[in-house]
């Protein structure tokens, strides 16, 4: 075990941890922002830079401090390491650098998008945006592509956290997207045109920290704030069968894997709860589902509001502290 102090949070992790992954065990909101990061899939992190933290002494033995900000999803705690997050202003300054860096090209169409309640983008901006933009340029844009007839791909949003690809790699037998081209030429797409279709595929819509992907089974269907989250399983052949299911009144609007406040799919039965798309897709029916119960949204966003929760975004708005 190591000792490692966060913002002055001093936790014993296991050797190898990384300094993101100690801070949420600690919690709180010492716990950095994670744009691309994503525990249930293997080499993500490393992209977004949202995540960058200060450490002010290495380690015991060599407790000079770090040149640079590091990115705390890919560097591993050492035994004596002291990092500061929130109460780093070079973090702060940083963060908010990023966060325009990312908004650059991202459309500011939250109002027409189906992930806007429960976007990391639009938090992170709630969180470390401001108002204005300095950036006069046209923004990138790409041609709409056609990827099937469940997942939509609205490319001009995308931030290029890789995590769709590594879905893709790692729960389907067959990868048919990925990343083409490069720096800012670079986009998300099949190489010849083909529909995203596999039994797990859909997974990508829960993973994308924007709305670049979406469910086009719910597109324009309501605002996410106006459904009602339950916690529901069913008995499928495929995959776990344990979801979330958005409903309006007895009808069920959307189902999406069960999120963790740090927006990611929980584990069940020492596995990630990666829901297949039968359920996700054509399981709409309330009687195919066994319905648990009110589902708490304990995450920091503007989906909380109105939920089973005890974070509300406007009262962390009131207290700046929160806000780090
Ligand atoms: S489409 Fe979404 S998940 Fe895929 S790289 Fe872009 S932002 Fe990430
Ligand atoms: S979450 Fe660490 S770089 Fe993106």
């Amino acid at each position: 075990m190591v000792k490692v102090t966060i913002d002055g949070v001093e936790i014993e992790v296991e050797e190898g941890t990384t300094i993101l992954n100690a801070a949420r065990q600690a919690g709180g909101d010492i716990v950095p922002p994670a744009m691309c990061y994503y525990t249930g899939l293997e080499g993500s992190g490393g992209k977004c830079r949202s995540c960058l933290v200060e450490v002010a002494a290495g380690s015991e033995r060599d407790p000079r401090p770090m040149p640079k900000l590091m990115a705390s999803c890919r560097t591993e705690v050492q035994h004596g390491m002291v990092v500061k997050n929130k109460t780093s202003e070079r973090v702060i300054d940083a963060r908010e650098g990023v966060t325009e860096f990312l908004l650059i090209n991202h459309p500011l169409d939250c109002p027409i998008c189906d992930q806007a309640g429960e976007c990391d983008l639009q938090d992170l901006s709630f969180k470390h945006g401001v108002e204005w933009s300095r950036f006069e340029e046209e923004k990138r844009t790409f041609a709409p592509r056609d990827i099937g007839d469940k997942i939509k791909l609205h490319m001009n949003r995308c931030i290029m956290c890789y995590r769709c690809v590594f879905v893709a790699q790692q729960l389907t037998n067959k990868r048919v997207h990925g990343v083409l081209n490069r720096g800012d030429r670079s986009e998300i797409s099949t190489y010849i045109e083909q529909a995203l279709d596999s039994d797990f595929i859909g997974n990508v819509i829960d993973v994308c920290p924007v709305g670049a992907l979406t469910d086009k089974t719910f597109r324009f269907k309501s605002r996410v704030w106006f459904l009602k989250p339950m916690n529901a399983h069913r008995d499928c052949p495929t995959c776990q069968g344990i979801a979330t299911v958005w409903m309006f009144g007895n009808e069920i609007y959307r189902v999406t894997g069960r999120k963790d406040k740090y927006s990611e799919i929980e584990r069940h039965n020492g596995k990630t709860a990666w829901i297949c798309d039968t359920c996700r897709f054509e399981t709409k029916d309330v009687a195919k589902w066994v319905i648990e119960g009110p589902r708490i949204i304990n995450r920091y966003s503007v989906i909380s509001t109105n939920h089973y929760t005890n974070e509300n975004p406007l009262d962390a708005k009131k207290d700046p502290k929160k806000l780090q």
